[in-house]
């Protein structure tokens, strides 16, 4: 028996996916006893109390399965959006709904177009299904080129993967263009808008996709309890899909794909809407102060709607090492020219501005 046999050799190329380091592994190596993650886009503070306190409540119930059908989670949300509930699907975080969406629409050499650099995702469920990736060249300043894309459509396109805000760039296309490109995609391509950072917005110019919603034409709007619900850990995001899509997803997903504890910790943060928006307001505070600090040292970036800033550097390597001696976690895309630096509390700023005070004197322009 050989392996190569036995192992579908179109999942040669792929590589993991690889998460950033650890705080524990940074501590270990730089001595340092703080070390800030600002890696992951995860929020700085907990789950909000109210949610804390049910799950403390199902613990005790674990010996059962979940509803296989997120009855509750799934009717609240369909309330908050004011869409059928036959058109919300829940999955264990926002990522296996992408991989859903691939897997009930794409055959084999079907194309997928999405901007890049964007979610890493993206490629990966592409590349699993057999189909080929088109990405998109962000235009100027980042943004994803709504344009571009719609050129880049052609008759093979099964799926658009739009990402608004952008990762890693944090940045968004406005209403205009978006409405611009929804008048002129075509009806046999399916477009899935990723949201996971909808809720961090303030710009008014974005289109919240789904007052574009109608159930009946191909859009899907994706988005997750994993950012400012601070949820990540437990793995939970919805999706407000056509029905046809969730019947079709309803059939390949894992049965009881969303855990208890998920479910209702989800149900309870959605009661929270104050903290949301204390959080928005804490994030666009600290981000506006970081901006100041990037300027007066004379580091450049893009126009940031989410919980994190996309920096351009020509020395990234040398950068990413020398913020890990001080503590401070970054995401890195190898030799791509930027680092993506999360938000955090006020501490969290002050302790990466000071990181990067010290990498500028060290290693000058950056
Ligand atoms: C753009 C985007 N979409 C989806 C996700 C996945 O989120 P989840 O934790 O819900 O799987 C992420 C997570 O980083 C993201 O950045």
């Amino acid at each position: 028996m050989s392996w190569d046999d036995l192992i579908r050799p179109d999942l040669e190329p792929l590589v993991p996916y690889a998460p950033g380091l650890r705080a524990s592994q940074v501590r270990e190596r730089s001595g340092k006893e703080i070390v800030l993650k600002l890696s992951s886009n995860e929020h700085p503070c907990g789950p909000v109390p109210i949610a804390m306190a049910a799950m403390r409540e199902v613990l005790p119930r674990l010996n059962r399965y979940p509803d296989g059908a997120c009855t509750a989670l799934r009717g609240k949300l369909a309330k908050r959006f004011g869409v059928p509930v036959e058109t919300v699907a829940v999955g264990n975080g926002s990522n296996e709904l992408l991989r859903l969406l691939a897997q009930v629409v794409l055959r084999p050499g079907d194309e997928v177009v999405f901007p890049w650099p964007s979610f890493i995702v993206y490629p990966m469920v592409t590349a699993v299904f057999g189909a080929k990736a088109v990405r998109v060249p962000l235009a100027e300043g980042d943004c994803v080129d709504l344009d571009a894309m719609l050129a880049a459509i052609t008759p093979q396109t099964r799926l658009v993967f739009l990402c608004n805000p952008n990762n890693p760039t944090g940045t968004i296309y406005g209403k205009e263009a978006f409405e611009r490109f929804l008048a002129a995609v075509p009806a046999h391509v399916l477009t899935v808008v990723d949201e996971a950072y909808f809720e961090f917005v303030t710009d008014e110019t974005y289109p919240d996709g789904l007052k574009y919603f109608d159930g009946e034409r191909p859009i899907v709007v994706a988005r997750t309890f994993s950012k400012i619900y601070s949820l990540a850990g437990l793995r939970v995001g919805y999706a407000i899909c056509p029905p046809q899509v969730i019947q079709a997803m309803d059939k390949v997903r894992e049965p009881f794909n969303v855990n208890s504890v998920a479910q209702i910790a989800a149900y309870y943060s959605l009661d929270d809407e104050a903290e949301v928006r204390r959080r928005r307001k804490e994030n666009q505070e600290q981000k506006t102060y970081l901006y100041s600090c990037f300027d007066r040292l004379g580091i450049t970036y893009a126009n940031s709607e989410t919980n994190f800033v996309y920096i351009h550097t020509s020395r990234p390597v040398e950068v990413f090492q020398a913020l890990l001696e001080e503590g401070v976690i970054v995401r890195d895309f190898g030799n791509a020219p930027a680092l993506r630096v999360g938000i955090g509390t006020p501490e969290d700023t002050q302790m990466t501005i000071a990181a990067l005070e010290v990498v500028v004197a060290r290693l000058g322009k950056i």
